[in-house]
């Protein structure tokens, strides 16, 4: 197997912060991930491809980065599954499947990341997110040495959440995702944005229109180093909603199932008066105030500082708290978001 010292992960971090690992490993088989020791694998932080992480230090924890490739489909009558192996690209899988007259996962075409963090933090946009397709999730156990298989209702999924980001948070590694997709396509072009695509609404129609909407209102992180939306989307009781819509009646909200109500951080932000603000070599997109965008800082404590300004601004105006949807990881690992403690 791979393994680096010292390893710089500037380039592995979508939000270019420079830090260094003292030990990288780059798994490409189950069996070499099995190489790694428990107490090793057991203190390391996973990365993908870096989308959805701030490193807060120079020095960064013990790092697997698992390079575990290959996509797999079968099929019946009604369905095909398609198994994608962790290491694969998120929207290369999404391409592969449309090139294949295999629709459902166009809605989240662009999505930055790899196949085995979908399922972590659930990725969704533009109406469904990665858990509707989700059949099952193989998932190595760093303890017990081996592989289990997790079905949809056993990775408690939830609103950009799952097992894997909660219990199982660090004692395992997922390896292959497996999809269910159902060869009768249903469209699921309601958001904002794909109502207005011209019929016939097709896959590759939705999906060209996601992408649109993607590359105009997200920053690309290639230009300007970002984590697409920094903080989650709040969830709140029916009460605090109707009383904060007393006072702003335009405030967008999103009716959940379980009776409460999604409100979007990227308005409130905007409400804050802080799109477009910069401090320095941060600072809050000028098209999504849900974007942190990093200029120019060699810094990660700069962007867990905004972050901070952002949360307590928001709580001053909305009485509300933000969570960050970025995961922060110190030195010794991944921290909790109420811990600031990072220098
Ligand atoms: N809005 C503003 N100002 C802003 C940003 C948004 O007023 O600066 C308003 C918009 O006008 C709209 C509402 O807020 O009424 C929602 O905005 P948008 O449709 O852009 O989506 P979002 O809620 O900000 C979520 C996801 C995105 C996903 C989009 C589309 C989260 C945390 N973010 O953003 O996911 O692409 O919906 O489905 O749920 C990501 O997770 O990294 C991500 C980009």
């Amino acid at each position: 197997m791979k393994t680096r010292a010292n390893f710089p992960l500037q380039a592995f971090n979508s939000l270019n912060v420079p830090a260094v690992t003292a030990e990288i490993f780059l798994p490409s088989t189950v069996k070499e991930l099995s190489e790694i020791t428990t107490d090793k694998a057991l203190r390391s932080y996973i990365l993908g491809e870096g989308t959805n992480t701030l490193f807060c230090q120079a020095k960064a924890p013990t790092i697997i980065k698992p390079r575990l490739m290959g996509i797999e489909v079968t099929e019946n009558d009604e369905y095909f599954q398609v198994s994608a192996a962790c290491g694969e690209n998120w929207h290369n899988l999404v391409l592969f499947c449309i090139s294949h007259a295999i629709y459902g996962l166009e809605n989240l075409a662009l999505i930055p990341g790899s196949v085995g963090a979908a399922p972590v933090q659930n990725i969704g946009a533009y109406g469904i997110e990665v858990s509707d397709f989700i059949e099952r999730v193989t998932w190595y156990d760093f303890a017990e040495k081996k592989l289990v298989d997790f079905s949809n209702a056993a990775c408690q999924f939830g609103y950009r959440n799952s097992i894997f980001k909660q219990a199982l948070n660090g004692k395992g590694i997922i390896t292959h995702v497996h999809f269910l997709l159902p060869k009768a396509w249903q469209p699921v072009d309601s958001y904002q944005g794909l109502n207005t695509i011209i019929s016939p609404v097709t896959p590759q129609a939705i999906m060209a229109k996601v992408i649109q909407l993607r590359q105009t209102k997200l920053p690309d992180p290639k230009l300007l180093p970002n984590a697409g939306s920094f903080f989650k989307n709040p969830l709140v009781t029916e009460d605090f909603f109707h009383a904060l819509q007393q006072q702003y009646p335009k405030i967008p909200y999103y009716r959940q199932q379980s009776g409460e109500i999604k409100l979007a951080a990227g308005w409130l932000i905007e409400q804050a008066g802080l799109k477009g603000f910069r401090d320095g070599g941060v600072g809050v997109h000028e098209n999504q105030a849900l974007v942190i965008i990093n200029y120019d800082s060699k810094h990660g404590q700069d962007i867990v500082a905004l972050s901070v300004y952002i949360q307590e601004k928001i709580m001053a105006k909305f009485n509300l708290h933000l969570i960050p949807e970025v995961r922060f990881i110190g030195a010794d690992g991944e921290l909790s978001h109420t811990n600031r403690g990072c220098q």
